[in-house]
């Protein structure tokens, strides 16, 4: 049927089938800024202004839009000749303040805001917060978007607008380093701003910089510089994996598991295949049956490997069963409909505790299942560490507490699902472009299941919608790979959110048990956590986030002997993985409910009593040895801490002396609510000591520019950006002349990937080092060919040129294309490689202050403040943002977000609906305070943060109910039920 379509001003007609929804019909015109991220209409990234109202296409047909005016993020600054870098105002203030993280959600944000704009000119923040509340952002918590907002705002209306706020940060840099004296005129000059010494720790292989200029003092380090994806990313440019067409592509479909637990007996998937525009029907039938892992991680992979592509068993609700390959979505839905399979319901287990219990149901009773510890048991991994003697710490205790604690399986939520396309390239090799944070890994892991050699596999990253640990994981990739090898077409393949729900990874949930021997002067003996760790029906990741949770709970704080427990089990849930926070959030919310309820019951004010224990400069983190991931560990210090500076600002900013005022408890009029504060302290790691690497090239154009290619990956975090300023204050670059690309397994170096908040520290390492060895090539030739023979190390790179001791000044253009084109020709570039047998902690102070509702169990959270020590902010606009967004995730975690399961084993929620992600008419109050400390293993002294803002939230929260009401619960989440039952419970002790 024809339908007819003014878009963005222009008129356009459709050959559409009937029950064509409005979304494809948009996307197939080329318009990508309309994204898919759900099908129910529950997310808003489909959003497009539909007759000036903001409308969702994937729940709209486009027979129902005939007619009528369509205007998306394309048409609001059209890109015609010599046009094509204008920016709508909404456009540049999402740009400005640092809005834009993946990226993913931002045009519909944009096209609500215009909404807004278009009918209220000078809305308020509460009118800004609804008129987008209807598109969910899982990077943000919101606070920029609301700002941009506002700032267009002003700007439509010709009001002054006041420059984009830093934010707030204190430094602390006089206790890390001393300046050296301004370099003399005739002597060495650092290159760029942070001039380093370049000598190598052998043992560690680590950088040991001595900084010549001060980090402040750098001029493209430490600056709020802009996103340097931001424009293509606000344009809503085809960017994403999904944003693209191929000749003859054909669409995958996955069959999924409707039983926690079955066997299949049969499949017939004669039917399927039968159905005009079928191509290829998978399964277990017709799928080499190879044992992997689908954890993205480092070689050799973590066991156990307990998976196939396809099986005859089904081990949770959402399991794969079969996939087709047809020439539309809807042909290969159909498809699916037709395949018998021949089930027989086993019964499942869903608690871990049950699952290794005699008699419990074997979900891994196949044969060929590689490394795990007791099949027979469930019992996945049996994990210990120790440190000392902790029964003689015990015995010598003036008091021992004990407490038990219970965290909650939660899901990464990421806009974009995962989504990937497949395709023979001209030599028959096999491209596989994927929405992932680890494109190495996938290279290697598919190779052995699709029979293919790694030579033979390319793997293309492009702009991320988000991942958060859930695209660490090979998912989609080998299935897509199948049908293109089954089919010789290229496949796409995507999660529907369903699948995402049950079909991806999300969180382990723990129980976590505490046992701590405290002297009379508050120091403790000894500390024993013994966990029980479900790690749902594949044990991915089922080794490394225990073990995090145990090295994070029991190094946080120093005690003389330490004890880990821990019992990995399976069960027929869909499978945990990676989820940013890694095993931390779990042990932290645990341990610093247990500090705290021990520091209640001596009578130390809490802070005082963590204060006193936690670790400080020069402590060793002591199970670093023994906790290495599944292998030995390296040796860990604390070089550097903010954590006091992180307590004193977090402290004033949320107000905590009204902790001791009883009139600020109460609110007046409504004696059913209790005001309370928590607070919280957090500990992370800087990617995993002695594992991660990371390598980035940079070639010298002939303009003086640079190319900086890496296979790090950015997933909205701005990893790219924040890696482009190392390389251009290590080469007296702008920005703007820094052209990255990352990351193509063909084009760009090695790196493990974006996981273990690991990419400032380890690929920006690489980085430094390669800008630096640039920059020696540079100084080389111009010493040669412009200054007269002088000693290269006495020239350094300043403001686009190379500078002499005497005032001479060369632009660096000229060497290029001197270097280029003239004279010694060669081409300037370099590769560099980093790892560190390191991992500094950052450290952070979580502040909640709360509502309760006595009479309903609601919580209300009213702002949330953290206090991060991450070393040097490299960007102080991102590393902002990173915290805000991994605190609103975190407030996820702890109140509204949760997945439950029918006694069958069926996860309850697999919409937005019933799964609460925060919307930004929900979202608190927030405020981040970078406390800069200097780490000096770190690029220009920086350390990680995107985890820890994932620690703190939930025992802050439990923190401020405590104090609220006086009563602790020490499970996840605080939903309005689980606190009432809390209170009522309390009542009746207290009756
Ligand atoms: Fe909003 Fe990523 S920036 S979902």
């Amino acid at each position: 049927m024809n339908v007819h379509l003014t878009i963005n001003g222009d008129e356009r007609d459709f050959d559409v089938a009937p029950n064509e929804l409005l979304l494809t019909t948009l996307r197939r015109a080329g318009l990508y800024s309309v994204k898919h991220g759900c099908e129910t209409g529950e997310c808003g990234a489909c959003a497009v202004l539909l007759n000036g109202q903001l409308v969702n296409t994937c729940t709209l047909l486009a027979a129902q839009a005939h007619g009528a005016s369509i205007e998306t993020v394309e048409g609001l600054a059209p890109e015609l000749p010599g046009q094509r870098g204008a920016l709508h105002p909404l456009q540049q203030a999402f740009i400005n303040t640092g809005a834009i993280q993946c990226g993913f959600c931002t045009p519909a944000q944009i096209m609500a805001a215009k909404a807004l704009l278009d009918r209220q000119p000078d809305p308020s923040e509460a009118e800004v917060r609804e008129a987008i509340a209807g598109v969910l952002c899982r990077c943000t918590g919101y606070i920029r978007p609301v700002e941009a907002v506002q700032r267009a705002a002003a700007i439509l209306r010709g009001d002054a607008v006041p420059p984009v706020a830093n934010p707030s940060m204190v430094n602390t840099f006089d206790r890390f380093f001393e300046p050296d004296a301004p370099p003399q005129d005739d002597g060495p000059a650092p290159a760029g701003g942070g001039g380093v010494d370049t000598t190598t720790d052998v043992r560690t292989q680590t950088r040991t910089p001595v900084m010549v200029v001060a980090p402040p003092q750098t001029k493209v380090v430490n600056k709020p510089e802009i996103k340097v994806d931001a424009v293509k990313l606000a344009k809503g440019r085809a960017v994403f994996t999904d944003d693209m067409e191929l000749p003859g592509m054909l669409y995958g479909a996955l069959l999924t598991s409707p039983h926690a637990h079955a066997r299949i007996l049969d499949i017939d998937t004669s039917a399927a295949e039968r159905l005009p525009g079928v191509h290829a029907v998978l399964t277990y039938k017709n799928t080499p049956r190879v044992m992997y892992a689908s954890g993205g991680q480092s070689y050799p992979q973590p066991p156990p490997f307990d998976q196939v592509c396809l099986d005859n068993k089904v081990r949770h609700h959402g399991d794969r069963v079969a996939v087709v390959a047809a020439e539309t979505p809807e042909i290969a839905q159909e498809a699916l409909r037709l395949i018998q399979v021949d089930y027989e319901p086993l019964p499942a287990v869903l608690d871990p505790e049950e699952a290794m219990q005699p008699g419990a149901p074997v979900i891994h009773d196949e044969p060929d299942a590689v490394k795990i510890h007791d099949a027979s048991r469930n019992l996945v991994h049996h994990l210990h560490a120790r440190y000392n003697d902790v029964e003689a710490g015990f015995a010598a205790a003036d008091y021992v507490f004990e407490g038990e604690y219970r965290t909650h399986q939660v899901q990464q939520a990421s806009i974009e699902p995962h989504v990937c396309i497949t395709w023979w390239d001209e030599d028959d090799r096999l491209v596989v472009r994927t929405s992932t944070q680890v494109p190495f890994h996938v290279r290697r892991i598919i190779a052995p299941l699709v029979g293919l050699p790694m030579r033979r596999i390319r793997v293309v990253k492009p702009r991320i919608g988000g991942g958060f640990g859930g695209k660490q994981e090979m998912l989609l990739e080998d299935l897509c790979s199948h049908l293109t090898i089954a089919t010789g077409r290229p496949v796409r393949m995507e999660y529907t959110r369903e699948h995402e729900f049950t079909s991806a990874r999300s969180r382990h949930p723990e129980i976590l048990r505490y046992k701590t021997g405290v002297r009379k002067d508050g120091t403790l003996t000894a500390m024993e956590l013994r966990m029980v760790a479900d790690c749902g029906a594949y044990g991915t990741h089922g080794l490394t986030v225990p073990t995090v949770s145990g090295f994070r709970g029991l190094t946080t704080y120093k005690a003389d002997a330490l004890h880990w427990d821990c019992l990995v089990a399976y069960t027929n849930k869909p499978t945990p993985g990676a989820y940013r926070g890694y095993g931390a959030p779990q042990s932290l919310f645990a341990l610093e409910l247990h500090m705290e309820e021990i520091a209640l019951a001596l009578g130390w004010d809490p802070i005082e009593f963590k204060r006193l224990n936690w670790v400080k400069e020069g402590d060793e983190l002591v199970l670093a040895r023994a906790m290495g991931e599944g292998r030995e560990g390296f040796e860990q210090w604390v070089h550097s801490n903010g954590l006091d500076e992180c307590v004193a600002e977090g402290a004033k900013a949320i107000g905590w002396e009204r902790k001791s005022d009883p009139a600020w408890r109460t609110v007046p009029g409504k004696p059913h609510l209790r005001r309370g504060l928590g607070f919280a302290v957090c500990m992370h790691g800087t990617g995993i000591a002695g594992l991660d690497m990371g390598a980035a090239s940079i070639k010298l154009n002939d303009d003086g520019s640079i190319n900086l290619l890496m296979g790090a990956t950015d997933l909205g975090t701005g990893s790219d950006t924040i890696l482009a300023q190392i390389a251009a204050e290590t080469l007296g670059l702008p920005l703007e002349d820094v052209i990255v690309y990352s990351s193509d397994t063909d084009f760009t170096p090695f790196d493990t990937g974006a996981y273990a908040s690991s990419t400032t520290y380890i690929s920006g390492g690489a980085v430094l080092k390669a800008a630096e060895e640039v920059a020696q090539q540079i100084r080389s030739h111009a010493a040669r060919h412009f200054f007269g023979g002088v000693e290269p190390d006495r020239l350094w790179l300043e403001d686009k040129h190379v500078c002499g001791p005497v005032g001479q000044r060369v632009k660096l253009e000229t060497v290029a294309l001197h270097a280029t084109h003239q004279a010694d020709q060669h081409q300037i570039m370099a590769t560099a490689s980093h790892m560190s047998y390191l991992s500094p902690p950052p450290f952070a102070a979580q502040f909640a202050e709360i509502e309760v509702d006595s009479e309903t169990g609601q919580v209300e959270v009213k702002k949330l403040v953290m206090a991060v020590d991450c070393g040097i902010a490299i960007n102080p606009i991102t590393a902002a943002g990173q915290v805000e967004g991994g605190m609103v995730q975190a407030l996820g975690f702890a109140h509204s977000e949760e997945m439950p399961y029918d006694e069958a084993g069926r996860l309850l929620t697999t919409d937005f609906t019933s799964y609460r992600i925060y919307r930004a008419d929900e979202t608190p109050e927030l405020g981040v305070i970078l406390v800069q400390t200097y780490e000096p293993s770190g690029p220009y002294g920086a350390k990680a943060i995107a985890e820890i803002p994932k620690d703190g939230v939930a025992p802050a929260l439990s923190s401020a109910i405590h104090d609220a009401t006086g009563v602790r619960i020490r499970e996840l989440p605080f939903t309005p039920e689980r606190v009432w039952r809390a209170l009522q419970a309390d009542r009746k002790e207290n009756v």
